[in-house]
């Protein structure tokens, strides 16, 4: 089929993981399984149009927004990412692109916008695919659209669809892949229902390290292999908790996970330390907080400053003035986000 020209728009969440992905092969492929939280307000939204070439030479052809504004320094990491997943979609070098993206999240809030705003693009891509493919099945449009985005972002692939998505080959997890995330294919208790995810904004700077050479410093990391096996015994740990709804085993699993990726860092070589004081200070003030009232909540970290607290929907009103009375003090300028578990992208 040929199409000329049109207009997507897709609105597309961050997720937060439980089991965490640090460390890679070749092609994107996690050393190790992760699963996570798909967001609801952290959110890109990114519109792509298209319209057909006259002329196509060997050069991809795209304009990139931000905001509205053209940013010229995101475009290398878009055409990486083109460059990457031109096999795939053969029909890229034909179409000239205007991308226009925008965060539902300030910008520079050390909230990294490269899972949500690859797998945004991913989704417009799919859409122009399916519109030269119509007989295209569902399952296979988000599956390939996962696909595409971990090419982007390897984390990416876990923000298309689903609630809770699992990444990575996983032996008691049916139709689990290294090459796109799946939505999480047993119960998951009600206690998980609405769970909630504040985002502390403890240093809003830019990234000390990259994923990219973070995920590196894996290699030939003393104790990766052992993290690695670490990481399928965790998601282990979380089927049977998603399933009972334990959320003491829950936290367990969860504060461990975040500590080891920061374990990871402060343990490699380069090493480096992504925690600042204030990130402990909120971690022991959660801990002293859950030890008197025995409201169940916990905290995740990504590879950075700020902290994501973590706690079931029918505590929220307890915690939030929680946060507000105690841990508002050690953000930055005082900001927080509140958001919750989300289903996925919407095409808008
Ligand atoms: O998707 P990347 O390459 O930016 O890696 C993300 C890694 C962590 O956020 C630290 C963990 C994870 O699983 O999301």
């Amino acid at each position: 089929k040929s199409v000329e020209q049109g207009v997507f728009q897709w609105s597309t969440p961050s997720n937060i993981a439980l089991v965490k992905y640090w460390g890679k092969k070749e092609n994107q492929v996690p050393a190790n399984p992760s699963v996570s939280f798909t967001l609801n307000n952290c959110k890109t939204i990114t519109q792509l149009a298209f319209a057909k070439r006259q002329n196509t030479n060997s050069n991809f052809s795209f304009d990139l927004l931000f905001e509205g504004k053209p940013k010229e320094d995101f475009k290398p990491k878009i055409q990486k990412f083109l460059e990457r997943i031109e096999s795939y979609l053969p029909f890229l070098k034909d179409y000239h692109f205007t991308i226009d993206t925008q965060n539902t999240f300030p910008h520079s809030s050390g909230i990294a916008s490269s899972a949500s705003g690859m797998a945004a693009l991913a989704m417009n891509l799919m859409s122009l695919e399916k519109e030269l493919n119509p007989a295209m099945t569902e399952d296979y449009f988000y599956q390939k659209a996962s696909f595409l985005a971990r090419l982007g972002s390897g984390s990416a692939c876990r923000s298309v669809q689903g609630q809770v998505v699992v990444w990575g080959k996983q032996a008691n997890i049916p139709g689990s892949s290294d090459f796109f995330g799946v939505e999480f294919p047993h119960t998951i208790h009600d206690n998980f229902k609405n769970y909630q995810d504040t985002i502390l904004l403890v240093d809003k700077g830019e990234k000390q390290v990259s994923s990219t050479l973070g995920h590196d410093l894996m290699h030939n990391h003393p104790f990766a292999e052992r993290r690695f096996a670490q990481a399928h015994e965790n998601l282990d740990q979380l089927i049977a908790i998603f399933e009972s709804g334990n959320v003491e085993q829950f936290i367990a699993v969860v504060e461990s996970e975040a500590l080891t990726l920061h374990a990871m860092m402060m343990t490699s070589m380069p090493y480096f330390i992504l925690m600042k004081p204030n990130t402990l200070e909120i971690i022991n003030r959660i801990w002293q907080f859950r030890n008197e009232t025995k409201i169940p909540v916990c905290f995740t970290l990504d590879a950075g400053a700020n902290v994501h607290v973590l706690y079931p929907n029918h505590v929220k009103e307890k915690v939030l003035q929680f946060i507000q009375d105690e841990l508002v003090g050690y953000c930055q300028n005082g900001q927080y986000i509140c958001d919750e578990i989300g289903i996925g992208s919407q095409l808008i």
